[in-house]
């Protein structure tokens, strides 16, 4: 008989796909969000309930399944949002491990970003595998990387396994390289989802992209190849004289040397070490930077505009591709290795590693979501492969 297994917080089925792909059957899937139910029905066909799982029995109506998975949000710990430790989404984590007490799975599997475990945060983390230890389960956790596991994607997620037999697990797989994007974005001609939209030719998008090639992206206050800031685009940002340029490659220099803050990207560079580097006579081109927006000046110190920073990244053919998120489709965000525009849901879907057969539903925003929010199918399949062999299947 096949192994079971159930989903909390479903979502598409990204996490189901890979459970199903290396033979389990699916009992039940769980999510708030009817176009995440309406996908996952239809490539998956497996019983779906639409429900808020907050306000739900958690016994679940006497949900039976081997294992049970729960890739719960991940807005409160993702480094790419606001990170905000107070999110009422980050309880939705320990309320997978509430469930998986009430319904008594043999194994239970939670997957979330890497940032789950930093900070504040990690009180989450900890309360969840508490509450798993506290029922009679034993827990490890271990961090996924995705390109590690044939996925053309850095992507790295935690992952906590509990399980109730005595006995030990450590989640031990041999690497599979994802290699580049490349053979990923081939041959899309006819494929559903896969509807590109170039960008106007004359739009400040498109002149933007013009200047980012791959493996760049805009930012003003990195520096190295991989940087393009704004004062190198001037048909979009305004000309600079070369007199500006050479102050402003000095404030990037400068910026990281003397920094005020030990984090983040703000370290403004004071006026009397600009004037030390520079000559006094720095103060009036750094006039004309503000006045151009380069550089914006607070509390008698000069810092680099921050609002580009990252923006129009152009993926490398020949590289893994950033983890895919619930932007991929914006070229402000993410561009095409080779042309100019944003991605296909279909091409982050490949990114994802989900197969041609699977169809999205739904309003592109939506769509886009389904794919960044979801578990790479062959990362779930390769745990749940190690999960039958080294727990469920052993004498
Ligand atoms: C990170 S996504 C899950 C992705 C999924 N594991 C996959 O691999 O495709 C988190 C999901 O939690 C769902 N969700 C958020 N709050 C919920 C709630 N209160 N009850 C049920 N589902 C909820 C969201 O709709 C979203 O689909």
């Amino acid at each position: 008989m096949a192994l079971t297994f159930a989903s909390l917080y479903c979502g598409c089925g990204g996490f189901d796909l890979g459970f199903t792909e290396a033979g389990y059957r699916c009992t039940g899937a769980f999510d708030i969000d009817p176009l995440a139910i309406k996908v996952h029905r239809d490539n998956l066909k497996s019983p779906t309930t639409l429900c808020d799982l907050t306000s739900t029995n958690p016994s679940l109506g006497g949900l039976r399944a081997d294992v049970l998975l729960a890739g719960s949000p991940c807005q409160g710990f993702s480094t790419v949002g606001k990170r905000d430790p107070h999110d009422p989404r980050n309880s939705l984590l320990v309320l997978g491990g509430r469930i998986a007490v009430a319904t008594r799975p043999r194994v239970f599997i939670a997957e979330n970003v890497s940032g789950v475990v930093a900070g504040e945060q990690r009180r989450f983390w900890d309360a969840l595998a508490n509450t798993l230890r506290t029922a009679g389960f034993r827990t490890t956790d271990f961090l996924c990387d995705a390109q590690r596991m044939g996925v053309p994607q850095r992507r790295r997620r935690m992952v906590m396994v509990a399980w109730r037999r005595n006995r030990d697990f450590r989640f031990d797989i041999p690497p599979v390289t994802g290699g580049g994007l490349k053979s990923a974005l081939e041959f899309l001609d006819g494929v559903s989802n896969h509807e590109p939209s170039t960008l106007l030719p004359n739009s400040r998008s498109a002149m933007i992209a013009n200047h980012i090639g791959q493996g760049q992206k805009l930012s003003n206050v990195r520096s190295g190849p991989r940087s393009i800031h704004t004062w190198n685009i001037p048909e979009v940002y305004g000309r600079t004289s070369r007199r500006e340029r050479h102050v402003l490659e000095t404030l990037i220099r400068l910026r990281r040397q003397n920094r005020l803050r030990s984090v983040g990207d703000a370290d403004p560079v004071t006026a009397r070490a600009m004037s030390l580097s520079l000559g006094h006579n720095v103060r009036d081109t750094l006039k004309s930077l503000v006045r151009k927006r380069y550089v914006r000046y607070r509390n008698g110190a000069f810092d680099l505009t921050h609002t580009f920073n990252g923006k129009y990244r152009r993926l490398a053919s020949d590289a893994p591709s950033p983890t895919v998120d619930t932007r991929f489709g914006d070229p402000r965000y993410f561009l095409h290795p080779t042309q100019h525009r944003g991605l296909t849901v279909r091409e982050a879907a490949r990114i994802q590693g989900f197969p041609d057969s699977f169809v999205f539903d739904g309003p592109a925003r939506t769509q886009y979501r389904l794919v960044g929010n979801a578990v790479p199918p062959p990362m779930a399949r390769q745990i749940a492969s190690c999960i039958r062999d080294a727990i469920l299947e052993t004498p």
